[in-house]
Formats: C-alpha cells, sequence, structure tokens
C-alpha cells in the first residue's frame, strides 16, 4: 500500500505538479499578448492595520448624517458632467459616491467641492466600464469565447487604465451571473451558461480591473454583480422573479460570486431581482449570512439602480422609509440614485429601526474601499495623462488580437473560409456590416463609434486590390424586400459574399429580452434569395446572444459567430475571414435549435428516462425528450472550429484508484495535424457516475487554450483536486464521495474521449 502510494506521489509529480486544473493557464498564447508594465512604486495603498486604524478615526469623527450621507451614491448627468446639486452635497460632506461621471477635469472639479467639507472624505466615481472604456474589446460574452484568461483579464486591465487616466475609480464589472435563457437580454454582459467557466472568467476580470492593489493609477475597484441570481430571471425576462432551490443557487448561480471574492473583489451590487420572495437588496441571507459570514467578504455592497425603493413594487416594502431600512439592516452599504437612506435614515436610527453599528459597518465599508483605492492619499487625476491614456496602438492591437481570437466558426463546408486574399471581386452585404454603431453595444462606456471599425471597413482596408462592392439588402429590421434586387444583383457579379446578418445593439444589454431569438426583419428571407444564386457566401453573425439558426445552419456554406466585437471589430473580422488569424473561439453558450428547447445547456441533469439512441429495443416514446426536436443544441457549449484540425491522443491518468483527499493526473497529447498554425481549447469534463446527490451528465474542470505550428504536438496536464471531484454535502459542505468517475477529454462539450477512474473513500471536507 504505501510503495503504491509513494508511486502514485512520484508519477504524479511527473505531471505538472503546480498546475491545477483551474489555474492552468494559457501560457502558449502570450507570446503576443503582453500585460503592460507594472508600474510599481506608483501604489497607494496603506497596510490593512494601517487602513482600519485610520477608518475608526475617521468614523470617530462623523456626525449621523456625514455617515448617511456616504451611503449615498448619485448620478451624473449625460455627457459624464455633474449637477451643481451634486457639488452641494459634497461640499456638505453628504455624499459617498458619483456615478456616471468621468473626465479627469469634470471628475477632478467635484472631487474639489468634496475636499472642502469638513472631514474631507473624498468621493468614489463608479462607471459601468463593462468591455472597455474608449478602447472597445468584445462584449464579455464574446472575450469568454475565447476561453483565455490572459486575454480576457488583459482587456480587463486595459479597461481599468483608460478608465482610471478619466477619474473612473471603480467599474460596475464583471457581471458574472450564470445565464441559460437566451431570451434574457443581458446574456451579452456575462460568461455564458456554465459556472467553471463562469468562475474563471470572474476571478480573470477581477485580476486585470484591480491587479494586486487598486490604489495604483491604472486599476480600478471591481464589482461582482448582480448578486444574486439575476441570470435566472423566469422566461428570460429582464428584472424578473426567480425562485429556486437553495441547491440550485448554490451549485450553480453562487460560485462565480464566490471566486469573485477568492480573487479579492473589492465590490459587489445588489440584483434587481426577488430571490424566493425576497429581493435581494433587501435580503439578508444573501448580504450578511452567505456573503459576510459565510465568505468573509469585506469589501463594498452598492444597491443597483433604484433597487431599494424597488422594493415597493416588489410588494416587500410599504414605502421609501420601510425599503431603507430593509436595505440597510439586510447589508446594503450604499444606495445608487434612489435616495431612501439619506431621506430616511436618520429618523430609521433614531426610532431604533436601524442601529448605529449597522449604518457604522456600512460606513466602514465605503471608507475601505475610498482607502483602498488610495483616494485619502491622491483623491485627484493626473488631468494631463488622460487624452494620451486613451486607445493606445497596444491596446487597439491587444484588442484586434482578442476580438479576432473570440470569433467562433461554427460552420466551414469545403473550405470556403479562409477567402483568399487575391479573391479579384466580393460583395459585401447587410446593414450590419457597415454601421459603426454596431461593433459595439449596449453597454460601450465612452468608445465613439467614429473610431470603430466596420465589417466592410476591415474588409476593404484588407483587400486594397479587390473590388468590394458593398450592398445594404435589408435593414436590421426591415420588413421589405424591396432592396434585396441589388444585394442580389451584387452577389451575382462578384460571385462570392459575406454577409452580414444578425441583432441590432439594443437588441440585447438590459431590458434587452426578446421572445423570438431568430433573426429579425426580413434578414433570414435576404439569405434565402442569395442562396438562390447559387453563389458561395459566407455569414457573418452579429450577436449579443445565442440566437436561433437553424436555417442557416442548414444552408450556408460558412457561418461565423463575432457577438459585438467592439473597437478594432471590423479588422479582426477581416484577419479571421481571409486567414490571417485562424480562429479558435468555442462557444461559452449553446445555441439551441428552436425556443422552446431553453433552458438548454450541457449539463443537464440525466433522468430517470434519458434518451439512448444506441438503443434499438429501447420504447423511445416513454423518454425525456421533445416529440418534435431533438434534445441537443444545434451547436454545444465549446464547440468551435478551426482552419486546421487536431488529434487528442495518449489520454492517460496517472492512476485509476485514488483516495478522497488524493488528487488525479491527467494528461493528453495534442497535435496539429492540418496545415495552418492553430489554438485549441482542451477542455476537461467530469462525471460523477452515482452519488448521494445526482450530478449532472457531465462538468467542466478544466480548459488550457494552446497553440501548436503545423505538425506540433504538445503535452496538456491537468490536475482534479477535491474541489474538482466533490459536491455540497446536505450541510453545505465539499464532499467526495467513493464511486466511479468518467473524465473526457477534448475540444468541445460532446467529446467522447473518456477514462474511468474509481474514488475509493468517502470524506467531507
Ligand atoms: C443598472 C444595471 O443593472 C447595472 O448593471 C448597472 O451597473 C447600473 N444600472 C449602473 O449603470
Amino acid at each position: 500500500m504505501a510503495r503504491k502510494m509513494v508511486l502514485t506521489i512520484a508519477v504524479f509529480a511527473l505531471f505538472l505538479a503546480a498546475v491545477r486544473s483551474g489555474d492552468s493557464s494559457s501560457d502558449e498564447s502570450q507570446h503576443y499578448l503582453k500585460m503592460p508594465e507594472k508600474i510599481d512604486d506608483m501604489s497607494r495603498r496603506l497596510s490593512e492595520v494601517e487602513i482600519e486604524r485610520r477608518i475608526n478615526q475617521i468614523l470617530a469623527q462623523m456626525t449621523l448624517d456625514e455617515k448617511i450621507g456616504q451611503l449615498q451614491q448619485t448620478s451624473g448627468v449625460n455627457g459624464g458632467d455633474f449637477l451643481p446639486e451634486t457639488a452641494a452635497l459634497a461640499r456638505a460632506g453628504l455624499l459617498g459616491s458619483v456615478l456616471n461621471i468621468r473626465g479627469a477635469h469634470i471628475t477632478n472639479t467635484l472631487q474639489r467641492h468634496a475636499m472642502q467639507s469638513r472631514l474631507k472624505i473624498p468621493l468614489v466615481y463608479g462607471f459601468d466600464t463593462i468591455h472597455g472604456y474608449r478602447t472597445l474589446f468584445p462584449i464579455p460574452l464574446g472575450e469568454t469565447a475565447t476561453w483565455d484568461r490572459d486575454a480576457v483579464e488583459l482587456a480587463a486591465s486595459i479597461a481599468a487604465t483608460e478608465s482610471r487616466a478619466t477619474g473612473i475609480h471603480w467599474t460596475f464589472a464583471p457581471m458574472v451571473d450564470v445565464m441559460r435563457d437566451a431570451r434574457w437580454g443581458r446574456i451579452m454582459e456575462g460568461s455564458g451558461e456554465d459556472v467553471f467557466l463562469g468562475s474563471e472568467m470572474a476571478k480573470a476580470r477581477v485580476r486585470g480591473f484591480q491587479g494586486d492593489d487598486y490604489s495604483r493609477p491604472d486599476k480600478v475597484m471591481a464589482c461582482a454583480k448582480h448578486f444574486a441570481a439575476y441570470g435566472a430571471a423566469e422566461a428570460g425576462r429582464d428584472y424578473n422573479t426567480v425562485d429556486m432551490s437553495e441547491r440550485r443557487l448554490r451549485e450553480i448561480y453562487l460560485p462565480p460570486f464566490q471566486a469573485a471574492v477568492e480573487a479579492g473583489v473589492g465590490s459587489f451590487m445588489t440584483a434587481f431581482n426577488e430571490l424566493n420572495g425576497v429581493p435581494a437588496t433587501g435580503n439578508k441571507w444573501l448580504l450578511r449570512d452567505v456573503l459576510r459570514d459565510e465568505w468573509k467578504f469585506d469589501g463594498l455592497v452598492v444597491s443597483d439602480w433604484d433597487a431599494v425603493i424597488e422594493m415597493n413594487a416588489h410588494q416587500y416594502s410599504a414605502n421609501d422609509s420601510e425599503a431603507a431600512r430593509y436595505a440597510l439592516n439586510a447589508g446594503t452599504d450604499m444606495e445608487m440614485n434612489s435616495r431612501s437612506v439619506a431621506q430616511h435614515g436618520r429618523q430609521l436610527v433614531e426610532n431604533g429601526k436601524v442601529s448605529v453599528t449597522v449604518i457604522d459597518n456600512a460606513v466602514r465599508n465605503v471608507l475601505r474601499a475610498k482607502f483602498r483605492l488610495g483616494l485619502f492619499d491622491n483623491p485627484y487625476v493626473d488631468e494631463r495623462l488622460e487624452n494620451s491614456t486613451f486607445l493606445k496602438p497596444e491596446f487597439l492591437q491587444a484588442a484586434r488580437n482578442i476580438t479576432a481570437r473570440s470569433l467562433v466558426l461554427l460552420k466551414n463546408e469545403n473550405h470556403t473560409l479562409p477567402i483568399s486574399k487575391h479573391i479579384r471581386r466580393i460583395a459585401v452585404i447587410g446593414a450590419l456590416g457597415s454601421t459603426p454603431n454596431e461593433t459595439l453595444s449596449h453597454w460601450s462606456a465612452d468608445a465613439r463609434p467614429s473610431e470603430s471599425i466596420t465589417i466592410l471597413q476591415g474588409i476593404r482596408a484588407k483587400l486594397p486590390d479587390t473590388n468590394v462592392i458593398y450592398e445594404k439588402g435589408c435593414e436590421v429590421y426591415c420588413t421589405t424586400d424591396k432592396d434585396f434586387a441589388e444585394a442580389v444583383e451584387a452577389v451575382n457579379y462578384a460571385g462570392f459574399a459575406i454577409v452580414v446578418v444578425g441583432e441590432p445593439k439594443e437588441y440585447s444589454g438590459e431590458a434587452g429580452s426578446r421572445s423570438m431569438i431568430g433573426l429579425p426583419g426580413r434578414q433570414l428571407d435576404l439569405l434565402k434569395r442569395i442562396k438562390e444564386t447559387g453563389k458561395p457566401f459566407v455569414v457573418v453573425l452579429m450577436n449579443g446572444r445565442p440566437m436561433t439558426i437553424e436555417w442557416v445552419a442548414e444552408n450556408a456554406p460558412a457561418i461565423l459567430v463575432t457577438w459585438r466585437a467592439g473597437t478594432m471589430g471590423g479588422h479582426a473580422i477581416a484577419d479571421v475571414l481571409f486567414g490571417d488569424v485562424n480562429p479558435s473561439g468555442k462557444l461559452p453558450m449553446s445555441f439551441p435549435r428552436n425556443l422552446g428547447q431553453i433552458p438548454i445547456h450541457y449539463d443537464m441533469k440525466n433522468t430517470g428516462r434519458p434518451i439512448d439512441k444506441s438503443s434499438a429495443t429501447l420504447d423511445q416514446r416513454y423518454r425525456s425528450k421533445y416529440l418534435d426536436v431533438a434534445n441537443d443544441p444545434l451547436y454545444t457549449f465549446g464547440f468551435g472550429l478551426s482552419y486546421t484540425t487536431f488529434a487528442f491522443e495518449n489520454f492517460t491518468l496517472n492512476t485509476t484508484t485514488l483516495t478522497a483527499d488524493e488528487s488525479l493526473g491527467i494528461r493528453v497529447e495534442v497535435v496539429n495535424t492540418g496545415n495552418r498554425e492553430g489554438e485549441e481549447v482542451v477542455q476537461l469534463y467530469l462525471r460523477d457516475v452515482a452519488s448521494s446527490i445526482t450530478r449532472p451528465v457531465r462538468q467542466l474542470r478544466g480548459f488550457r487554450k494552446i497553440n501548436l505550428a503545423v505538425q506540433e504536438r504538445k503535452r496538456v496536464d491537468f490536475v482534479l483536486t477535491r474541489r474538482d471531484l466533490g459536491f455540497l454535502d446536505k450541510q453545505w459542505k465539499l464532499k467526495v464521495e467513493a464511486g466511479t468517475f468518467e473524465v473526457y477529454i477534448g475540444n468541445s462539450s460532446d467529446t467522447i474521449m473518456m477514462k474511468t477512474f474509481t474514488v475509493t473513500t468517502t470524506k467531507i471536507f
């Protein structure tokens, strides 16, 4: 036994001991993803002990009104400016924070008002820098499709640099809501359907925004939102009710938030929705029991916009005073936009409805954030550096690289792609292909359409010697076919078409829910007409969510998903279309065949009556399925093609038996068997064959993006620990249970390459 253990350990040591499956970074891709240099001597951060000492000092001098003032966040006005009333509140020391204000000069001007207040507590400025500030990266869903932690971290760090230069201290990102209903408009802002991928991306984004010290002049405080389960809004309708078991909540919706806490996120935002009858903003169980007591979070909790007083509409509180009381007592520290705490806080304390301790602790959380941001030492931003910080060539280059690597090739019949750069004529069709605003998104921060590259511009820049003919064919929402003829003529003349179709940007984002998720307007009819020409064509999809594109999948020779691609979108898309970049994106969300399949995700439960296509004798009628559509999606989670091919070989486990305390080493070799260099995402899934709480059919437990030259072979190692093997028992403790497991390796969630192993002991950790 002892010998076997020694052997196991020795073999295991050979397996990349340091690399945990969750932490394995895509070091291979780093050669063209360079992090900005560290500015080590620019930290203004005090030690945590010193911060607490200073907080106590300030708190001891504060009046109740000043304390309540710190809990208020008001909004700037369009363009980033502020109202005279805001300045007056700041001077009086009755304001903690302002959102939507930006611009170095404006933020400094308002800060000077705050610095005239009695206690000179600086304001903290928040803003929705979601996927870039001036240099826009792909929407978060698109960034996630890179499956590259370093890329996502880099995008966030550039977003932080540009934001801080304009005076913003705090971004309301990342949104870490898991989401499984593509009708929900906010799908674009998150990381998709998977818990593990979502948690990894949450950590990467927090690291990118904050670094290890967000007092630095190129970092911002991050905010994990929306706590919690906002992504589970019933029927995908924004702001809608959520009612779910604690198990589902803890297994699926909470882990990315916990991952953000582990990564050191500085703040949380409450969700708009109610959870099991209690609005999130007034939900003590969420905000105190889970977030503070279990996870030991010591950062700042801000409400969502008006979410405190919306507890009235939820029929939870009877009036604003009650709403303020519920929010404060539940653990919401700062109120965004509405003013119920400012208006009723004093009375609530005087009437004993809210204790001074509750107020003090909320103020502590606000002040702690301001100290961690270094604002007490330097509340201002250097106005001279602002403009030169935006859109730096290296930022644009990073955006182009990351965007190109976020595109997902869903279909490529007969090598339709890449297109030869020597093509003489090419038609570009579709309104979305030439509308600068459309490569941006619902959350575009201060990115300017004039600074973004459309697909048409990207193609023209790529093909200086080609006759690139552009026809709209159809507006995104068009209701007539009146311009189809010109488009068809252009396709006939050119002999090859790139057809850009999809959703307009306002069809996703907040309040962007849809009841149908196909192509809006007559875009599908336009595609059908183009198909009739018999000319080859490529469908370039612009989308903030998975869409129902069954006809396209059957009829288009090639499909490239481009999300909303950001500032460098046109160049990046052209890079992929014409082969300068080999596509490597993988879907972070399944594309359903039709709406009726929603919610659809790869990590479903098996049920007692799964369909079994391999059985000829099974009565297929009484199985868990639909009569009119297959169970599997059109394109599954983790799927995405390349211009080259990869083989997975020599898949081995370092042992086939282990105890609950031990880890498992997994190795596979990946070979580029095609004739172009390319990147592949090696994905590892786990299935727990039988357990006391049923587990999904498989769950992602590791991934790694690697780059391979032609014929190159690389070894990829994963290590599975108890965190990967275990699940939450009935007391919410991590439990590894004895039994058989299956581990799958491949390049998509439907991979069939499998090995089994056995855990011999059961243990609760
Ligand atoms: C409402 C959104 O739900 C939230 O995500 C955002 O950060 C705030 N508005 C502030 O703009």
